[in-house]
């Protein structure tokens, strides 16, 4: 198992660039599918859920090259079954929902993992599918969806603004045959983007970005390809910003717009941090010898809200600042596993269903924790900046989720962070 060691107390200072939004790179790889011309996706960053975009994409027999930074694809026909281990590995499993309906008239979709967050059902991918005309079957383990000719469009609102849910509508939606009009849609930035993309390969979307989009369907498979450039990764960027509150100092994060996490600046702000928004970036700074201030009751929402992966590092911003905090997070039951990590560090803290509590004003002491999700990881790294002496995260492979090489960037920050390769496990002697 590898582990990420830090020795807490140092301030950070320097610039750092997000790499590409995870969440706009791998429903984009699957989109790929859904086109005549090849595709290059530009600067995608060596993450494991992309890895595993690779792997699953290569198992139904597309073709993907990686050419330095960039990914190439090249249409091939390809079978609609996905292996189990890699539906498994990750929630971005589902994103391959539709364009492999639509590119092999059947999909076989063992339920997805990813990180354990509750329950995390696909109803409205399903449901939505339906209503244009796909046969869905759902067995205990997977499900099993069909089409005889293309999809139909459709007038649908979503139960709820699900940001799978819209995206696989969204693709389904440009090769149906007809105009769709999907209302309650996720208004997500990512969400824009794979709108931006499907566009550029022949798709005629409007309104992405909006609840309503409206969407005027080819009839079949896009007629272009497309090269394009992903967004920033907004959660990234949050996350070099609740360093630097966490840890104190100065950091500019560059090219990343301040709107794609005004609520999680607007939260530094309030805390005390100084925060200089520029056009494309912004600076984050704070006086390591003057307390944050929390005392403050946080609830995630849907875009433009407090983003849900941003909960957990707000909650390490928060451990040590003055007053007592609540956080709510109104999209996943278990968002707060790294409350157990944070407790192990010696904060006072309490997570019970969607609510976290911390007392805040907490010292904190470094020690050994495990990494229960992606986000959570990240959040017991920060914890391990601000905390006493040495830190381990120990990662059973969430955090290389999302993150190329946290533990480089946050050292290139000044941070005194490296990852550690497993222990191998300790010689026995005889006699
Ligand atoms: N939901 C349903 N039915 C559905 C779909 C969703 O009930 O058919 C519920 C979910 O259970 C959840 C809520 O709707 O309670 C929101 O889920 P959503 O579909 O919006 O999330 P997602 O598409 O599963 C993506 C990101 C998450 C991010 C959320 C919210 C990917 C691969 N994942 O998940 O990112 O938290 O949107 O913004 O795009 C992460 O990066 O660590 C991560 C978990």
């Amino acid at each position: 198992m590898e582990r990420i060691e830090i020795t807490g107390g140092r301030t950070l200072a320097g610039r750092v660039r997000p790499a590409c939004a995870k969440n706009s790179v791998l429903p984009l790889l699957a989109a790929t599918l859904l086109c005549r011309e090849p595709c290059t996706l530009c600067g995608v960053p060596d993450l494991a859920d992309v890895q595993t975009s690779l792997q699953l994409l290569a198992s139904v027999g597309a073709a993907v090259e990686r050419r330095g930074p960039d990914l190439c694809t090249a249409p091939r026909p390809v079978r609609g079954l996905v292996p189990d281990p890699l539906a498994a590995a990750m929630r971005a499993s589902v994103f391959y929902l539709a364009p492999l309906l639509l590119r092999a008239g059947r999909v076989e979709l063992p339920l997805p993992g990813g990180c354990r967050l509750g329950p995390r059902p696909i109803d409205i991918h399903l449901d939505g599918l339906a209503a244009m005309g796909a046969t869905v079957r759902t067995l205990p383990d997977r499900v099993v969806v069909q089409r005889r000719g293309a999809l139909h469009a459709v007038d649908y609102t979503l139960r709820l603004p699900s940001v799978g849910a819209t995206l696989t509508l969204l693709m389904a939606a440009a090769c149906a045959r007809g105009f769709t009009t999907l209302r309650g849609a996720a208004c997500e930035p990512e969400i824009a983007d794979v709108a931006a993309f499907l566009n550029a390969a022949g798709a005629r979307i409007a309104g992405a970005g909006t609840p309503v989009l409206t969407i005027r369907g080819v009839g079949g498979l896009l007629p272009g390809g497309a090269r394009h450039t992903p967004l920033p990764d907004r959660i990234a960027a949050a996350t070099y910003a609740a360093a630097v509150a966490a840890a104190g100092g100065q950091v500019t994060v560059e090219g990343c717009r301040p709107a794609y996490l005004g609520a999680f600046l607007q939260f530094l702000r309030r805390a005390g941090c100084r925060v200089e928004a520029g056009q494309d970036g912004f600076t984050v700074a704070r006086d390591p010898d003057r307390p944050l201030q929390g005392g403050v009751d946080l609830r995630t929402g849907a875009w433009p809200g407090f983003a849900t992966d941003t909960a957990p590092l707000a909650a390490a911003v928060l451990l040590g600042a003055e007053g007592a905090s609540r956080i709510h997070d109104a999209l996943f039951q278990n968002r707060f596993a790294c409350a157990a990590g944070f407790a192990a560090m010696g904060a006072r803290v309490r997570a019970r269903g969607r609510d976290l509590w911390l007392a805040g004003s907490d010292r904190l002491q470094g020690t050994l924790v495990t990494a229960p999700d992606l986000r959570g990881g990240a959040a017991l790294v920060i914890a391990g900046l601000f905390a006493e002496g040495s830190s381990t995260v120990l990662d059973p492979g969430h955090i290389r989720r999302g993150y190329a090489d946290l533990p480089g960037e946050l050292r290139q920050l000044g941070a005194a962070c490296r990852p550690a390769p497993a222990r191998a496990p300790k010689a026995v002697q005889y006699g």
